[in-house]
């Protein structure tokens, strides 16, 4: 156990000395000009870590992996060999691309080439879409950089570390579960390790734009405002931001800042799940345009309304792990966006939790484009521990690369803090302290967790967890029928709230394999659930304060906590539809019931 506080605390020493807290992310690098680094990498399983320690555990300074050496005598000695191993796609993760490495928990090295045109006129930055969970990254033998969280995106300017010509790059992933971690040891989701995001060498000029973000003024929606920030500070340079449909046009005069505000009147048709209206937006710097397509929306509470460009709305809702219906294993194509999103919208919905960690760009993109609102959320999962202000470091700064990368989505309403955490003074602290960055970060998105905690009395069950308190918008997790009572029970459950803010379902639901029929009464089978989904609905009728639900789940999905045999087999079978894409009888419970809530 000292062992691996000692580790925990030294990671977080190398992490903060190391700027991987650095949190600053270039913004819609899809539209930037870079070199593709997806494809085959080499790859080596290393689970002693032998390339990164010496025998006396030593960290490698001249022949670790990261050097690439190469034979040149007859008589050296190398004991790896990148050219020669085996390739893993990236993006994508290492458990569903090689058998020996389903379960495997540890570092996995990956390594490939790249030729560059490097120019004096240009900055280059290595950026990665996400790794989980932990990634050290060397660039021709040298280090720029260590990463830790799973996904979120960072990166690193390696202008100085490129040549030329021929060039290298090797990452040191490892997807190892720490006590101290964020999330912590236990989940129930597959531990997909690897580089699972798209890498990019971004090639900018040497000036250029990194940063923007762009809304609605709150509460007027006939203004739109925003900042944009370069990547250097420049005494005398103009930036103009262009809505041609809006016919709007305003030129920055940057005068030895980085950044500058923008505020301008404009009639924007007001982005939502019927109209989900999208305005190109041009960035200028000198010769240079950066493009991005911007929905304009308000989102607020009231009482227990949230209110979407000032109207009331319920937020009918699926939760989503970020796992392919298409594929194996991890999902990062906007393939795989559009098969997941289209397969929520076909349920109905004007809503999705992406849990519990931010799914990769291409989803919430595609919501942007498909009119589906987003429930985003960081990975502060279960017992976390919220008493080490290192355990918070990580998540602020998961926290903050999350808000940084999606800003500009339309689409996302909420940023949840956390799922199911035991309360504790500690826990209160740390989620407060995560609240109040959000709000600090941005404020126009409303802030939310999914808790566990209700009691139940003879009146019926509350919600009695301080934390809501803190959010604007409660979830609440519930398995009545399934952890709980049986089905039919749950019709009767009566539930009140007095927080006078609204609250949504955030979790309930059963487990089902499909094609396994039996009586109501018999556990696992399709009819089962589907009565536990008839009894919840009749009981989410009965909660008027209820303003959205995301039950779980879409799709079965891959949990080392789900080993039934024949039944679960390593899935958690929660799924309205099976891993093979079989609607289950539920599934046409809740499309019905979404169907009649117009
Ligand atoms: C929990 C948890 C989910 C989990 C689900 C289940 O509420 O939030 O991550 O998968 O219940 O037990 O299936």
């Amino acid at each position: 156990m000292l062992f691996t506080i000692t580790r925990g605390l030294i990671l977080a020493a190398i992490v903060f000395c190391s700027g991987a807290y650095a949190a600053k992310i270039t913004q819609n690098t899809n539209a930037r000009p870079h070199i593709n680094l997806d494809g085959a990498w080499h790859y080596i399983a290393d689970p002693y870590e032998n390339g990164f320690y010496n025998h006396r555990y030593q960290e490698h300074t001249r022949d670790g992996y990261f050097k690439n050496a190469q034979v040149e005598q007859p008589g050296d000695l190398i004991e790896y060999d990148f050219a020669n191993a085996a390739t893993l796609n990236v993006p994508g993760d290492w458990n569903t691309q090689q058998d020996e490495l389903f379960l495997y928990e540890g570092t996995v090295w990956y390594q490939r080439d790249f030729t560059l045109n490097k120019s004096r006129d240009e900055r280059y930055i290595l950026h990665f879409g996400a790794a989980n969970y932990e990634a050290v990254v060397y660039v021709n033998g040298q280090k720029v950089g260590t990463h830790i969280g799973g996904f979120t995106p960072f990166e690193f300017d390696v202008t100085d570390v490129v040549s030329d010509g021929d060039n290298f790059v090797i990452v040191k992933v490892d997807n190892r579960r720490e006590r101290e971690q964020i999330p912590t040891v236990n989940t129930d989701w597959w531990n997909y390790g690897g580089l699972t995001r798209s890498v990019k060498l971004l090639t900018l000029p040497k000036q250029h734009i990194s940063d923007y973000s762009i809304h609605l003024a709150d509460g007027d929606s006939n203004s739109i405002t925003g900042w944009v920030e370069l990547n250097q500070p420049l005494n005398n340079a103009r930036v103009t931001v262009e809505i041609p449909e809006l016919k709007v046009k305003q030129t920055l005069k940057f005068t030895g800042d980085a950044r500058q505000n923008f505020q301008f009147k404009a009639e924007p048709i007001l982005w939502g799940p019927s109209n989900p209206k999208l305005y190109d937006v041009h960035f200028r710097l000198q010769e240079q345009t950066l493009s991005d397509r911007i929905g304009f929306r308000q989102i607020d509470t009231k009482g227990e309304d949230i209110l979407l460009n000032g109207k009331p709305i319920f937020l009918k809702g699926i939760s989503i792990h970020e796992e392919s219906a298409l594929h194996p294993g991890r999902a990062w194509s906007q393939a795989d966006a559009k098969q997941l999103l289209s397969m929520a919208k076909e349920l109905g919905v004007n809503f999705v939790r992406l849990a519990h960690y931010p799914h990769n760009e291409h989803m919430v993109r595609m919501a942007d484009e498909m009119g589906l609102l987003v429930w985003s959320e960081i990975p502060v999962y279960w017992t976390v521990l919220f008493e080490r202000d290192d355990v918070y470091a990580n998540a602020q700064n998961q926290l903050s690369e999350m808000i940084s990368r999606d800003k500009n989505r339309a689409s996302i309403i909420l940023w949840s803090m956390a799922n199911e955490t035991p309360m504790s003074d500690a826990r209160l602290t740390f989620i407060s302290k995560l609240a109040a960055k959000a709000r600090e970060l941005d404020g126009t998105r409303l802030i939310t967790a999914a808790l566990d905690t209700s009691s139940e009395t003879d009146k019926g069950k509350s919600i009695d967890d301080p934390l809501s308190a803190v959010v604007d918008v409660i979830g609440i997790n519930n398995y009545c029928g399934w952890y709980y009572k049986e089905p039919a029970q749950c019709a009767k459950v009566r539930w009140f709230s007095d927080n006078n803010k609204p609250v949504i379902m955030s979790e309930f639901g059963g487990g089902a394999l499909a094609g396994y029929h039996g009586a109501a009464e018999q556990r696992w089978s399709e009819e089962y659930q589907a009565d536990l989904y008839r009894y919840n609905l009749q009981m989410i009728d009965n909660m008027s304060f209820i303003r959205g639900m995301t039950p779980w789940i879409l799709k079965d999905f891959r949990s080392p906590r789900r080993p039934l045999a024949n039944i679960q087999d390593f899935w958690n079978r929660k799924g309205l539809v099976s891993d093979k894409g079989v609607k289950k009888q539920a599934w046409h419970i809740l499309n019905q019931y979404y169907e009649q809530h117009q």
